[in-house]
């Protein structure tokens, strides 16, 4: 099969701008209002092919992405333009219940609804996706899915790391296309949706012209159910990793930076990296993605994801020196080492389940009452042998404490400098993440960010309670 690889650009997705904005004038506190419409276009994607049909935000996949600046507050709007409901969450934003995309307060076709954000959070890469209940694969992978990213020019000042054209988000994601050009729903799908083909922003295989200087990438990787252990090399010499800079993970910059020649990025995990491209002039770079990771299958050309052509010249020396030896103060919680709550993960009757219950199980899929303002460490432990699970828990930025029953290392050096909101628990694993559970109290999700499982019915809730236990 003839597979069309860094013929194509990299698309980057677009800011969009506020629609309207508003200050008030005795507080000088700004709100910035956005409009998103969901509904059905074609793009050519797939170099060769015809037409894919997308169903996303505002015309383009990945959607729009949301530059919010840290404390002006905003309201974004999402009109459903579709014949399938929708619920967006804005994942790594402590949102309130009403607007945290809980999978069943759906908007239905030729509805709207209005999403406040607070924007108050350490600034961080996070991304909105669609979370209706049962279909949340079929409208993320169909395009649902942009970036949000939450700035403060402090930090960017104070940090001086690469800004503006030298700071790439990067969706990273499997996906598998039909002959026709279609992209293959994941609609029947009871297990997983790996893909054979690699895309960034929704184009398979691309490839980007950089110059020979820094750049920070955000990573995302926003498949179904493909995981990636991302490493880079020069073409020339693919046997020899090259060394790049972790600097940010879901919760925003890492306590320091994290030199590494390989990064394992699951489904909704975030991490930036930074390139020096310097030693690199006329050169080809490409990131790859190791064969056989854990369960992932593998296929002719899913060891391959970008390839940075590398030109002569570097147009602008901003935010090009050292990184510095202190990227961020992590709020880190309180240490506890009373496990308060133990989760396992497993397949059951063909059913995705947390300690065998599923979402639908409305009588019991509460799960944990954790008190609000305290900390909690949570046992995470996966019993479904050939299966991986990125847990995701909403509201909270968590430590990752411990990993340990799996051949592979603990934790990384990466989460170790970094909180999180989602967590990699590998075939075997048993993981222990520990978070403060604020600030708000209310009814949140947690699952599998293998869209698949959470559809077929791999997540719960908690409810983050005001009584002092
Ligand atoms: Cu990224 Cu509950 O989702
Ligand atoms: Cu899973």
């Amino acid at each position: 099969e003839y597979k069309p690889i860094f013929q194509v650009e990299l698309p980057i997705p677009p800011d969009l701008p506020p629609s309207t904005s508003y200050t008030n004038t005795t507080t000088g506190k700004s709100i910035d209002f956005y409009e998103i419409n969901i509904h059905a276009f074609e793009s050519q994607t797939y170099p060769g092919l015809n037409t894919t049909t997308y169903v996303g935000y505002n015309g383009i996949a990945p959607g729009p992405t949301l530059r919010m600046t840290k404390g002006r507050e905003a309201v974004v709007r999402f009109v459903n333009n579709y014949d399938r409901n929708s619920s967006i969450h804005l994942h790594g934003s402590y949102s309130r219940t009403p607007f945290d995309g809980w999978a069943e307060d759906v908007t239905e076709p030729g509805e709207y609804k209005d999403y406040y954000y607070p924007n108050a959070q350490p600034v961080r890469t996070l991304w909105y996706h669609d979370h209706a209940l049962g279909i949340t694969a079929v409208n993320a992978y169909f395009g649902q899915a942009g970036f949000y990213i939450l700035e403060d020019q402090a930090v960017s000042d104070r940090l001086g790391l690469p800004t503006g054209k030298y700071d790439i988000p990067l969706m990273l994601a499997g996906k598998q296309f039909l002959a026709s050009g279609k992209l293959k729903s994941p609609e029947d799908e009871r297990v997983s949706l790996y893909g054979d083909v690699i895309t960034v922003n929704a184009q398979p295989w691309p490839y980007l012209k950089v110059e020979p200087r820094k750049y920070k990438f955000r990573l995302l990787d926003a498949s179904i159910s493909r995981t990636f252990s991302l490493y880079l090399v020069e073409d020339s010499k693919p046997k020899v990793p090259l060394t790049f800079t972790v600097v940010g993970a879901d919760a925003g910059y890492t306590d320091h930076p994290v030199p590494t020649t390989n990064l394992v990025i699951a489904m909704a995990e975030r991490y930036e990296i930074v390139i020096d491209f310097d030693q690199y002039k006329g050169k080809n770079l490409t990131l790859m993605n190791s064969r056989d990771f854990q369960t992932n299958p593998d296929y002719p050309a899913t060891d391959r994801v970008l390839r940075f052509v590398v030109g002569n010249d570097v147009t602008s020396t901003v935010n090009n020196g050292a990184i510095p030896s202190h990227l961020s103060d992590l709020n880190m919680p309180d240490p506890r080492s009373q496990v308060d709550q133990a989760f396992t993960f497993e397949r059951k009757n063909g059913q995705w389940l947390i300690n065998g219950i599923g979402f639908e199980d409305i009588a019991n899929r509460v799960v944990a009452f954790p008190p609000q303002g305290k900390v909690q460490r949570w046992r995470l432990t996966n019993k479904s042998g050939g299966w991986s699970h990125p847990i995701h828990i909403h509201l909270i930025d968590f430590q990752v404490v411990s990993r340990v029953g799996s051949g592979r290392q603990g934790v990384t050096p990466y989460e170790a400098a970094s909180l999180k909101d989602v967590v990699y628990l590998g075939t075997n694993e048993e993981v222990e993440v520990m978070a403060n559970f604020a600030p708000w109290s209310g009814v949140y999700m947690f699952h599998c960010h293998n869209l698949v499982h959470e559809d077929h019915d791999m997540m719960a809730a908690f409810n983050v309670s005001k009584v002092d236990l």
